[in-house]
Order: C-alpha cells, then sequence, then structure tokens
C-alpha cells in the first residue's frame, strides 16, 4: 500500500499531515522514502500513529531517509540507556530504568527541549527531519508543540522582511544550557560544537519557500550588537510562536512525529517530572546521502 497523506490538523492544513498506508517497521523502498520526502516538503509535520516500533527498526526506517546526526551528544553523553548513539533518549529514565529523579544531570537537557528551537542548528550540517517515537506517554502534560517558519515568514510586514535580509544569526549548543543554569561544562565540552552561522531568513530546500531560521541555540545577530540582535531574535521567536503558527501534539504511544527542522521549531511542554515520559528520536543531517563524508573530520580542524 503506498504512503497517505491528509491534513491532520483543520486550523493547519498545509502544516501538519496524517501519514497512514505503511508498515514503518518494515525495510523502507526508495520510492516509498521519496514519497515521504515530498509529504515532509509540502507539510513540515507528519504524524504516524500506532506503529510501537523497537530500538533497530526506529534506527533502520530514519537510516532510509539519510545520513543520522549525534547531535548533542558530540558534547556530552551523559546518559546511555538505548542501544545506539544515534537514538537520542528522550526520556526522565535512569541509566537503571527507573524514574530519574529531578537533580539528575539529563533533566536539563529535557527541560532545555522546553525551549523553542530547532534540532542542532548549532552544526553544520544541521538537522533536517527528527523523528520522535513515543513509547511511554505520562497522563497530564508533555505535548510537543510545533511551529511554522514559512508561515510565519509570510505573515511578516513588508518592511520587517526587508530587515531580516542579509542577517546572519550564531548558534551554540551550550548556549540554552546555560540560560537555564546548567554550566557545568569543561573546556574540551565547550569547544567540541564550535558556533557556526545561519541566515535568518533561509530557503527551504525542499518547496523553494522563504522561513525564519531562529530559536534558542541562537545567541546573537552577527551584524548586529549583541543586545539589539538578541531583542530582535525575541522579538521574531515571539511572532514566530504565535498560536496561529502553532501545532500542538499530544502524544499516543505507538505514534512516530517527523518534523522537517529547517522550516519548523518546536518544544516539549511541562510535564510531572515524576511521571514516566520515555521517547526516542532519530534525526538525519541536512544534507543529501552522497554528501555524506562533509560530515566526518570536523573535530580537530585548527
Ligand atoms: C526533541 C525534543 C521535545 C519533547 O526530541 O528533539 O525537543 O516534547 N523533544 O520531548
Ligand atoms: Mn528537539
Amino acid at each position: 500500500m503506498p504512503l497517505e497523506v491528509t491534513p491532520f490538523d483543520p486550523s493547519h492544513p498545509d502544516f501538519v499531515g496524517l501519514a497512514s498506508g505503511i508498515a514503518l517497521a518494515a525495510p523502507l523502498a526508495p520510492d516509498t522514502a521519496r514519497a515521504i520526502d515530498e509529504a515532509m516538503n509540502q507539510y513540515a509535520v507528519l504524524v504516524f500513529r500506532g506503529q510501537p516500533l523497537t530500538q533497530d527498526e526506529q534506527l533502520a526506517f530514519a537510516r532510509a531517509l539519510g545520513p543520522l546526526d549525534l547531535g548533542f551528544k558530540r558534547v556530552a553523553r551523559p546518559h546511555a540507556r538505548l542501544a545506539y548513539q544515534e537514538l537520542a533518549d528522550i526520556s526522565n529514565v535512569d541509566e537503571s530504568g527507573q524514574i530519574a529523579d529531578r537533580a539528575h544531570r539529563r533533566i536539563v537537557g529535557n527541560l532545555a527541549n522546553q525551549l523553542w528551537h530547532s534540532d542542532s542548528s548549532f552544526q553544520q550540517p544541521s538537522a533536517r527531519y527528527s523523528m520522535l517515537h513515543a513509547v511511554v506517554v505520562p497522563e497530564w502534560g508533555g505535548a510537543t508543540e510545533f511551529a511554522d517558519m514559512r508561515a510565519a515568514w509570510d505573515a511578516l510586514p513588508a518592511r520587517d522582511k526587508q530587515d531580516l535580509e542579509g542577517l546572519h544569526a550564531e548558534h551554540y549548543a551550550l548556549y540554552s544550557r546555560f540560560l537555564l543554569g546548567d554550566t557545568d561544562y569543561n573546556e574540551d565540552q565547550r569547544n567540541a560544537l564550535p558556533p557556526v552561522q545561519w541566515p535568518v531568513v533561509r530557503t527551504h530546500a525542499g518547496s523553494g519557500r522563504r522561513h525564519l531560521f531562529i530559536g534558542a541555540h541562537a545567541t546573537h545577530v552577527v551584524e548586529q550588537t549583541v543586545a539589539e540582535g538578541r531583542m530582535l531574535l525575541m522579538d521574531l521567536l515571539e511572532h514566530a510562536t504565535q498560536r496561529a503558527f502553532v501545532y500542538s501534539h499530544e502524544w499516543q504511544p505507538g505514534d512516530l512525529v517527523i518534523w522537517d527542522n529547517r522550516c519548523t521549531l518546536h518544544r516539549g511542554r511541562r510535564h510531572d517530572l515524576s511521571a514516566r515520559r520515555e521517547l526516542r528520536r532519530a534525526t538525519t543531517l541536512d544534507i543529501d546521502a552522497a554528501d555524506a563524508f562533509v560530515e566526518e573530520p570536523v573535530r580537530g580542524a585548527a
């Protein structure tokens, strides 16, 4: 059966698609992978429901969509409950399988995920698709929200659009951690992922549409003073995350949600830290498979 996609949320008919017709646990045929790309370019968020996956199945599915990202794991690997480095453990569960203490090192990472962000925007290449799979979800809270950066760009007044052209923001992996008071990183960790610069306005390769590229990893605007740039970034974030541009996903176990980090921001929502919430994420890099070697030896370069 071919991939079928229908608008999921009547208030965001061109942003969120409900996808069905394929079994995610089965090997992904190349033409199905292409169909997913096409649907992603149209919608930016795809929701698959009722498809529980093992770690191996989730990883195989992700690999079929592109070379995989390690993201923040290149700075610190505090938690190795899952079998693969390429799977991010988006949970409040500790190494022994118990609900982690509030003071556990990993909880700050979950809290940082509650700031609007684009995964791995702090590295080059950054992330293309994130695929988050729900295993255990809490009764209260813990939704994930997605904001449409193409719609946010379209809705900006002409004067703002003009002012933004040519500006770049610097993105740094530890900025959001520092913001939350998590500063316990040594020099090697601080330098593991040097800051990168991205245009504040970019063109989405898959659709040709313009979009904002901002979020919690953006520290300042290169062409402006720190103060002016930070105010601009905060202002843009406020504009771009108005409810009109936001879809809120209420998780069910067995959901797999794919989002396009190029043209969306996302954030987790508050939940009871003492109630189990267990999801896992695989992420592709924003490069085509043929160029994957570009990713190789960044570390140690002068
Ligand atoms: C992520 C993320 C938010 C959440 O997995 O990249 O930001 O709701 N998750 O857990
Ligand atoms: Mn994230």
